[in-house]
């Protein structure tokens, strides 16, 4: 059965208890019959040494990730590594368990293959996150923990819960990403200004000296978001990851008024405002492209645009698990077809 015929009977459900199923199947195949993942692995993972890749110190097999708010637990990670994803963000985690915003806060708009999202960071905290990641890290592909601020935190406060959140992630995990571009907790946006990415990346620079990545919103203009780019570089960030979900709802018809959209009609949008920060800052930071990446094509676009590693998510949910391969597959097409023999020498080839 294909995930395509199986996507009618998953899309009767609602779509939270959709990804509930997925990740209660996931997490049970990871902790208690992993035999069966070398199964799922020989089924969906396709390794080829072109498109690996050392960045920041770090080996990444392939470049297609897993985009945050997946698997927001850290429950999955085994699952996902046999999918053939390259790396996988885990998060966002907070400092104290919460349950996020009321239901419904999760919609598909399958004829735009999009989806539009108001979770608010609901998670066990991070001393469940910890304890899973405790389990399997160093694993076989690299973890990124995505890190936020908790809803009842105030926003003068909130330096406070990333210094607790870096301390508790730093050792089990590959990189840390600071979110605070979310549009689902109250102010968080807010904080995407100079003096806090200056006292946040000052911070966590001295806590670890894993990489320590921003990633932003696209609903800024590019002269804003390129500003907060500097500010972050300059205050030794890693990396920028580029983008969150869009409260822009002009690009979905029939979108709601609240939460974020993302998936086919975020491509053009995260796209464009990518391209600007990888035309400043492609060669003097890290870049990873997330947004409405859904094919081998759009992904080795970003690349070329600059982008060392990109990530999907909604996509996931429409194209299903073979999605990872079909990038990695495609991808080796174009740079046979561009002449490169390694995924690195396209990297910023466009620019
Ligand atoms: C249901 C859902 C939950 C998300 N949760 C998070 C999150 O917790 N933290 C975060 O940084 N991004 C979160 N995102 C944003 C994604 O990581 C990604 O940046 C965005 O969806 C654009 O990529 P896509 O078009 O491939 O989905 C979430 C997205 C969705 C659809």
């Amino acid at each position: 059965m294909t995930y395509h015929s199986f996507k009618k009977y998953i899309y009767k459900l609602d779509p939270e208890h959709a990804h509930e199923i997925t990740e209660s199947i996931a997490r049970n195949l990871g902790d208690y019959l992993p035999f069966l993942l070398f199964f799922v692995r020989a089924y969906y993972k396709k390794t080829n040494c072109r498109l690996s890749q050392n960045i920041l110190g770090i080996e990444f097999e392939n470049p297609v990730g897993l985009g945050a708010g997946f698997d927001k637990n850290a429950t999955m990670i085994k699952a996902l590594e046999a999918v053939g994803f390259g790396y996988v963000e885990v998060g966002t985690v907070t400092p104290k368990p919460q349950p996020g915003n009321p239901k419904p806060r999760l919609f598909r708009f399958p004829e735009y293959n999009s989806l539009q999202n108001a979770m608010g960071f609901n998670n066990e905290g991070v001393r469940f996150f910890k304890q899973r990641l405790k389990e399997i890290y160093p694993y076989k592909i690299p973890i990124g923990a995505n890190i936020g601020k908790n809803k009842v935190t105030p926003e003068d406060k909130a330096i406070e819960d990333y210094k607790i959140l870096v301390d508790e992630v730093k050792d089990i995990s590959d990189y840390i990403v600071v979110n605070i571009s979310s549009p689902n907790t109250p102010g968080l946006r807010d904080l995407q200004n100079e003096k806090f990415i200056n006292e946040l990346f000052s911070m966590a620079k001295e806590k670890t000296s894993k990489p320590v990545f921003l990633k932003i919103a696209p609903d800024m203009s590019s002269d804003d978001a390129l500003l907060l780019c500097k500010s972050a570089i300059n205050s030794r960030a890693d990396g920028i990851i580029a983008t969150n979900t869009t409260i822009d709802y002009k690009v979905l018809p029939n979108a709601k008024d609240f939460g974020g959209v993302s998936g086919r009609v975020l491509k053009e949008k995260s796209f464009l405002l990518f391209k600007e920060i990888a035309k400043e800052f492609y060669g003097k930071t890290t870049l990873i492209s997330v947004g409405g990446i859904d094919s081998g094509d759009e992904a080795y676009k970003r690349i070329k645009a600059g982008a060392s590693l990109v990530q999907v998510l909604s996509a996931l949910i429409f194209e299903g698990p073979y999605l990872v391969s079909h990038i990695n597959n495609r991808m080796l097409e174009l740079m046979k077809r561009d002449g490169f023999n390694t995924i690195s020498q396209a990297v910023g080839a466009d620019l």
